[in-house]
């Protein structure tokens, strides 16, 4: 049977914030005759940025404390100087703009009683500049207000066709290098799909699920980093994972849902079980950056300890009303914030690395874009910086339609030798694997040895290791080309991912910000190189 095919102005694959933003933006700024595609692999709500808690920095100039400045040095320390300054002065100087515009879209920050905006802290912000809605509920409120423009908004809603339940499989790039569209296929069908577009844009979101504890959702798997590694874009820093200190661990359950950096903020405090308030050291305290409260945590565990979040002085009521969905996610587990500890442990968060762009989301094939957190700006360097990401997200999808739009889209129907073998691939029932009965257990190996031999602390024994195992679970899995379901190409896009984090990890031998060698002598400090093109080469072949 034919595949089934359609053409598009702009095709944008994921509904987190950064493809929501980038398809309202669009749609009210250009005359697309073609439309906008906007295809998400779940629900159009389901994603990363919908968990997202404690909030999004907004540098304000009613913030007198705060200033561009001071949060481009706080993002470029925590970044151990491997960011890039003019993608962090770009992006600092945009977010009072991107904010005032996420709240005419109907975000509604939350305020004091006197009605001015509340600023919240997190770790190595040098002063309170994070806005936050819901208390702890701040991406799920800014994903619910772009939700409701891009569904129900009638002059925005009108260009923007919506496919849910349907995955991007593979990128349809000619042998120019130029992007003309993707393949998709439809988890509720089972159909495949040729897409042609003149612009493509991936907003796919990270990695999490490439490791067994993981604050991100299922829907996590890397899935346009693997688009991204198959059509040879170039791609940077996927050696830096960073690991959240503080997710909730409760025994015999691997979900790790995530107590906010913002709860510290207000003033809890870590401790092991013998009560040592083991963080009092550092000059930062509980708010060091993420990668050094992490280490000291998974240090407390590896002598047998365990770590609690003490938040039994804040003020209840306060805990309520600023935590909502914490207090409440604590009390089903039998925790009582006002008088119990709350047991925590690392857990994998974001992905600082992704597919090589410019701020404007241009990667390094032509027509195609990537936005969010699956790109790799250089704003994170080593460490992301707290409620960067969501910023992130805003800014550059900004920056991204400012672009398209001194553009002319004209349709773009071009079949070449490269993209047929593409088409080949997925519309040849003979290509077919049959049906794997242990993906399940091949990805649950995956993300244990991902976690053993890959994450907070690395050597170059445990990373060879890992590629070992990797390689065997890959072989075991077999397929390149067409699966048979979801979870099968899921598998597929987590095996390329694994390699890529390995490879970019033996690839730097030195410590810095969240890749952490024990094996290394060097501690890197200055700006030195990105790791690219050598990585993807290896990764691709592997
Ligand atoms: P996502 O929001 O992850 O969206 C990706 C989309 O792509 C999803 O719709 C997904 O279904 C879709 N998709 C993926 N693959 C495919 C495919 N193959 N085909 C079709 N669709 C696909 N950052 C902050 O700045 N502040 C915070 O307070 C904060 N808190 C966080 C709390 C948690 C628990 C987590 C997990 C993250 C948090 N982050 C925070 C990070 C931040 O949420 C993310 O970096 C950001 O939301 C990423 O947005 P995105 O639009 O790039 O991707
Ligand atoms: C948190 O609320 O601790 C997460 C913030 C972030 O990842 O930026």
């Amino acid at each position: 049977m034919p595949m089934k095919h359609s053409t598009y102005s702009v095709i944008i694959v994921g509904s987190g914030i950064a493809g929501l933003y980038a398809a309202i933006k669009l749609s009210e700024t250009m005359n697309l005759p073609d439309g906008i595609l906007l295809l998400t692999k779940s629900q159009l709500a389901e994603c990363n940025s919908r968990y997202a808690q404690g909030g999004i920095v907004g540098v304000l100039p009613e913030n007198k404390p705060d200033s561009i400045s001071l949060h481009v040095a706080d993002t470029i320390k925590a970044g151990c100087g491997l960011c890039d300054f003019n993608v962090v002065k770009f992006i600092s100087e945009n977010s009072c703009h991107a904010i005032k515009d996420l709240m005419k879209y109907g975000v509604n920050f939350d305020r004091n009683e006197q009605n001015q905006l509340n600023f919240t802290l997190e770790g190595a912000h040098s002063v309170r500049r994070i806005l936050h809605v819901g208390g702890d509920a701040t991406g799920y409120g800014i994903e619910k207000a772009l939700v409701e423009k891009v569904k129900n908004d009638p002059v925005i809603s009108s260009n923007i066709t919506i496919y849910e339940q349907t995955l991007a499989i593979d990128l349809l790039v000619d042998s120019k290098n130029k992007c003309r569209g993707i393949i998709s296929f439809n988890d509720l069908t089972q159909e495949y799909e040729t897409i042609y577009a003149p612009v493509t844009i991936l907003a796919t979101g990270g990695t999490g699920q490439v490791y067994k504890y993981t604050t991100n959702p299922s829907v996590t798997t890397g899935d346009g980093l693997a688009l991204g590694l198959r059509a040879n874009a170039k791609i940077k820093d996927m050696e830096f994972i960073q690991f959240h200190p503080t997710a909730l661990s409760i025994e015999n359950d691997d979900s790790r849902f995530l107590i906010s950096e913002s709860v510290r903020g207000e003033g809890a405090r870590l401790v092991n079980q013998n009560g040592d308030y083991f963080m009092s050291e550092h000059p930062q305290k509980d708010l060091a950056p993420r990668d050094v409260v992490a280490r000291e945590i998974f240090a407390q565990l590896s002598k047998a300890n365990k770590v609690y979040l003490d938040a039994t002085f804040i003020d209840i009521e306060k805990f309520k009303t600023r935590f909502p969905n914490i207090y409440n996610k604590c009390l089903e587990n039998n925790i009582d914030v006002t008088k119990d500890f709350i047991p925590v442990s690392p857990a994998a968060h974001y992905c600082m690395g992704g597919i090589k762009t410019e701020i404007n989301g241009k990667t390094s094939i032509d027509n195609l874009y990537a936005i969010g957190e699956v790109a790799c700006t250089s704003l994170h360097g080593a460490n992301r910086l707290a409620s960067n990401s969501l910023l992130e997200c805003v800014v550059c999808a900004y920056e991204l339609v400012n672009t398209l739009v001194k553009q002319q889209l004209l349709p773009s129907q071009i079949i070449d030798e490269s993209i047929m073998t593409t088409i080949k691939k997925y519309s040849n029932e003979e290509n077919e694997q049959a049906e794997i009965n242990n993906v399940s257990e091949l990805m649950d190996k995956l993300k244990t040895v991902m976690w053993d031999k890959v994450g907070i602390i690395r050597t170059e024994s445990s990373l060879l290791e890992a590629m070992s195992e990797i390689n065997k679970i890959a072989s075991e899995f077999g397929a390149v080309d067409k699966c048979s379901n979801i979870e099968e190409y899921e598998l597929r896009n987590l095996i390329y991912v694994s390699k890529c984090i390995i490879n970019s990890a033996l690839e730097r031998k030195e410590s810095i910000g969240a890749h952490f060698r024990a094996d290394s002598v060097k501690i890197q400090v200055e700006n030195e190189l990105h790791t690219e093109d050598k990585i993807h080469e290896s990764t691709v072949t592997a």
